[in-house]
């Protein structure tokens, strides 16, 4: 027994589970917020509804959201015409778009994220890749090893059709797989692509026309290992991850896989679920560390739209800068679903070195990362920055 013990102990890691490089990608076509309510009523052939037009338009302005990136193009709409549309088939046409398309932008990602890390391919030992966007077998896991040339015996988790929260949901998983095997270094990709939700408008389902003015498409990689080299530099470490559903909010956000694509359904309480429970969750998460004031934090949060974002600060009492990278990044890229936390942690270190703070974490010490989503689910990530050396 004590020899299992051991060996147990042996392969385990003694650190916590670090951040240690970080990559983003986008396609290169943006569309301007200001200019999609106009391109999206003339792509899907529907300026004889003007009231949903004038609908869409008051979405977009209370959007927060200044540009998005997007595959999907005019002339991409003009070779499938069905996906214009509200209710024609099409799904045939947007997986072979999707099974190509997320991983090689996953790949854009991963590629800066290993980069940026200095390590070998061949040090990779997980692969941790998540897409709402389409389906396939093998999934876009093991196209993305062959893309990059990782080793084949790299050990995989395909992580489909999770929604927006999943951006934690992998780091928790990559959390568990540093930390339970002693040397691991793990890629985590997130790649979304909205070809999946996009279509035309409908009198009925006003919720769709909310996923059209929100969501965006884009790519983000993380390397996440424990006891990192001396080559390595650590960015977050990852000190505790929990997952909940929160309590009367079945339904409240649901995506169904039909042959018209994925489509999309959000009640309007989805901001006032979130930040009645949010407070519990922080408690929760921070009393162990004896972390009471939440302004004392530095933030990450899905940023699902601005009503969700605006219900946390206000419940929270939380100070107007505490959400900037936040707020930043939906405003640069829009709701890129499982992809935006990554982002956040990016533009995050990035300002906090521009601004040469002490830490990546805005010269902070302890922060929080949230992803919400389907379920209603929600992710909490307790992080503790690490300091900057300047030269
Ligand atoms: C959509 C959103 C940007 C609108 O901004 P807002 O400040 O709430 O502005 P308003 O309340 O004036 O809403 C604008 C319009 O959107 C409509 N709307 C908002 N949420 C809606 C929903 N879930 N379903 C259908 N319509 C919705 C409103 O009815 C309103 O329509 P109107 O102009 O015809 O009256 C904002 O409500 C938001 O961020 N919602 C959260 C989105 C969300 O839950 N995302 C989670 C995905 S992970």
């Amino acid at each position: 027994m004590a020899y299992l013990e051991e060996m147990r102990e042996a392969q385990r890691a003694r650190g916590p589970a670090t951040i240690l490089a970080i990559g983003t990608a986008t396609p290169t076509n943006c569309i301007y917020q200001s200019d999609f309510t106009d391109y999206y009523f003339r792509v899907t052939n529907s300026n004889h509804m003007p009231h949903l037009k004038a609908k869409l338009k008051r979405i977009c302005e209370k959007s927060m959201i200044k540009k998005r990136y997007i595959h999907l193009t005019e002339e991409m709409l003009k070779e499938n015409p069905n996906i214009s549309t509200y209710e024609e088939p099409s799904l045939d046409a947007r997986q072979d778009i999707l099974v190509v398309e997320v991983p090689k932008l996953g790949e854009k990602a991963a590629s800066k994220a290993i980069k940026e890390w200095g390590g070998r391919k061949s040090d990779i030992t997980h692969l941790v890749f998540c897409s709402t966007s389409g389906v396939d077998m093998p999934g876009a896991d093991y196209q993305l090893i062959k893309l990059l040339g990782l080793d084949p015996s790299v050990k995989r988790f395909m992580l489909y059709h999770q929604g927006c929260f999943a951006g934690g949901t992998v780091l928790r998983l990559a959390k568990d797989l540093a930390e339970n095997n002693a040397g691991a270094r793990v890629l985590v990709v997130c790649s979304e692509i909205t070809v999946v939700t996009f279509r035309g408008p409908c009198e009925t389902h006003l919720d769709s026309l909310v996923g059209q003015a929100l969501f965006g498409d884009g790519a983000s990689a993380v390397i996440v290992g424990a006891n990192p080299f001396s080559t390595e530099r650590p960015l977050f470490h990852m000190v505790s991850a929990s997952e909940t559903v929160l309590p009367n909010s079945e339904g409240s956000i649901e995506g169904h896989l039909r042959e018209v694509g994925l489509t999309f359904h959000l009640k309007d309480n989805v901001p006032q679920l979130i930040s009645s429970n949010i407070e519990r969750s922080l408690e929760e998460a921070f009393d162990p560390i004896g972390v009471s004031d939440w302004n004392s934090l530095f933030w990450i949060s899905h940023p699902g739209g601005p009503a969700i974002l605006n219900q946390i600060e206000a419940t929270l009492g939380l100070k107007e800068e505490k959400l900037r990278a936040t707020k930043h990044v939906l405003s640069e890229y829009g709701n890129m679903s499982s992809a935006c936390v990554l982002f956040i942690l990016d533009e995050m270190r990035r300002r906090s070195m521009e601004e040469r703070k002490a830490t990546t974490g805005e010269g902070l010490t302890w922060g929080v990362l949230y992803g919400f989503g389907p379920g209603l689910t929600m992710e909490t990530i307790v992080l503790h920055s690490a300091p900057i050396k300047y030269s």
